[in-house]
């Protein structure tokens, strides 16, 4: 691979003719070669952000741009043991995947509990090893392929003062919802207006602050993390940061398309004026692969998975025995957690509803031991009669089902995009991060759910399901297609989304020169 920026010089010979002699000139050009630009794309290592990531990355290397992904260990084998992503990915000759540590032993747990020895070995060890990797190592200009662009995590702000250091652009991929990332970047301003942090208990109390949102957001609508009662808390510091570092990089590429999220990007385009919007990203990433499979030699996949977790594929033959649009799946994502007692309140809620359901337990997602003795029979033998439990599924094709009619979420983006793109109205019940915002925005922004957040009581996950597969289910239909519809046209060729992808790959190709 050539390097960039090096000069080379081309000889011509040209005649001359004057006065019927003719003479040959070597003439002598200078030429400056810019090698095919190199994106870095740097996730954070959970299974929300890997997913997006791997996505944007295949579909820049689909346009034809080298891709490198920098996953952590821990990350990289995890991918390599539940997927088929090396296989997947060889196809792509300018594809590369580079590993970097975390700084954890191999057997912690890496579990949402433990996040901030996550942060902390991510401050210690993998900071000080990406900046060597490029400054002077791998991916810097003295390199056989250096990067000419780092797509990394919104919140490593990190990366954007290595960017700055060897000036290159950044371009930040925020894997969490818009409307959660304007409450992040209007952290300084709540701050300041003495919102956050709160004065008193009531959560009800409207907030603000943050443009756009002033009619309906709460005090409890806010990221988890801001239920804080001093600033020195570590995770303030973190999005603190990423409120002042995200302005300053060359763009903010953003898994939302402008139908779905407009109420929010006309304010944060006056902070962060080159936004992409590129969302509904999975449908993007789904219908670009298909045109590739007819118009290059690029076989389609069937398999396209970028889990952590084995997937259990037997539930969709059970899900082809359910009636259609009964059936509630359940999955709080890859990080969030319940305790021993909101698990029993879930599963007995459930089953009082009537309704089949097809639940995801996690490993790790119940904090706390519990025995087969505490279970109730009750509960035992109606799971049995209309239950599906499993560790992992493949959550895209279980929301494509027909018998899929409603989904019980963390609020997660990924699964709120993946839910809405399908039809599918949600039951929000928010962990952390950006899912109290996200829930807040799906039942009184987009009115395509019901938010339960603060709460986990048998009686309202009961009326909450059957709200949602019966009673309330054609208001929700009517506010879901819709959405689905302009997330299906933003992707299509022409669309909004699908522009903003081929101006992202114009413009990477165009910083190399
Ligand atoms: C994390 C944060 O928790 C979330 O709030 C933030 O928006 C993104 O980063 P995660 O908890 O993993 O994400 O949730 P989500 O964003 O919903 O991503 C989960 C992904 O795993 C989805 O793409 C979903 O399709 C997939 N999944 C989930 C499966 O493939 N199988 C499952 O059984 C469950």
């Amino acid at each position: 691979m050539l390097k960039s920026g090096v000069s080379f010089l081309r000889f011509q010979n040209i005649t001359l003719s004057c006065s019927n002699k003719s003479y040959t000139l070597l003439h002598c050009q200078t030429l400056s070669i810019s090698m095919a630009p190199h994106v870095l794309i740097f996730p954070l290592p959970m299974q929300g952000p890997v997913n997006c990531m791997l996505k944007l990355a295949e579909l820049l290397c689909l346009s034809g741009i080298s891709v490198t992904v920098l996953n952590t260990d821990h990350i990289q084998r995890t991918l390599l043991r539940h997927t088929n992503v090396l296989s997947r990915f060889s196809r792509y000759p300018n594809f590369h995947f580079q590993t970097i540590s975390d700084g954890l032993p191999h057997d912690h747990p890496r579990s949402s509990e433990r996040f901030l020895e996550v942060c902390e070995g991510m401050r210690t060890v993998t900071e000080p090893a990406f900046r060597e990797m490029m400054v002077s190592g791998c991916f810097s200009s003295k390199s056989a392929s250096p990067v000419t662009v780092i797509i990394p995590d919104g919140s490593f702000s990190f990366a954007l003062d290595v960017a700055e250091e060897i000036q290159i652009p950044l371009i930040y991929f925020e894997t969490v919802s818009p409307c959660a990332l304007w409450t992040y970047l209007c952290l300084p301003k709540l701050i300041e207006a003495g919102e956050v942090p709160f004065n008193g208990n009531d959560l009800d109390v409207l907030i603000r602050s943050v443009p756009g949102t002033e009619t309906f957001l709460r005090r409890r609508d806010l990221p988890g993390f801001y239920r804080i009662d001093n600033l020195a808390n570590h995770v303030m510091q973190i999005i603190m940061n990423e409120a002042q570092h995200v302005p300053r990089a060359y763009g903010v590429i953003i898994n939302t398309f402008d139908e779905l999220d407009a109420s929010i990007l006309v304010h944060m385009r006056n902070l962060c004026p080159n936004i992409y919007c590129i969302g509904p990203l999975h449908t993007l990433h789904k219908n670009r692969l298909a045109v590739a499979s007819k118009t290059t030699t690029l076989k389609q996949q069937s398999d396209v998975s970028n889990s952590l977790w084995e997937e259990n594929r037997t539930c969709l033959s059970w899900l082809d025995m359910q009636p259609a649009k009964s059936v509630v799946y359940v999955s709080i994502g890859s990080m969030a957690r319940m305790t021993v007692d909101q698990f029993f309140e879930i599963w007995q809620g459930l089953v009082n509803s009537g309704k089949p359901f097809l639940w995801v337990q996690r490993p790790g997602s119940v904090l706390g031991e519990y025995d087969d003795s505490q279970v109730p029979q009750n509960l035992v033998d109606e799971t049995k009669q209309r239950g599906f439990i499993a560790t992992w599924v493949p959550q895209e094709e279980v929301l494509a089902h027909p018998a899929i009619g409603g989904f019980l979420t963390h609020g997660g983006w990924n699964s709120t995009m993946e839910s809405i793109m399908e039809g599918v109205p949600m039951i929000c019940w928010p962990f952390y991060v950006d899912q109290q915002v996200n829930s807040r925005f799906v039942s009184e922004v987009w009115k395509v759910g019901i938010d339960i957040k603060d709460t986990c009581d048998r009686v309202i996950i009961e009326k909450a399901v059957n709200d949602l597969i019966h009673v309330k289910r054609d208001e929700f239909i009517r506010s879901v297609k819709p959405l689905a519809e302009s997330g299906a046209q933003s992707v299509a060729q022409d669309g909004s989304s699908y522009m903003d992808l081929n101006r992202l790959v114009e413009d990477v190709k165009s910083m190399n020169l």
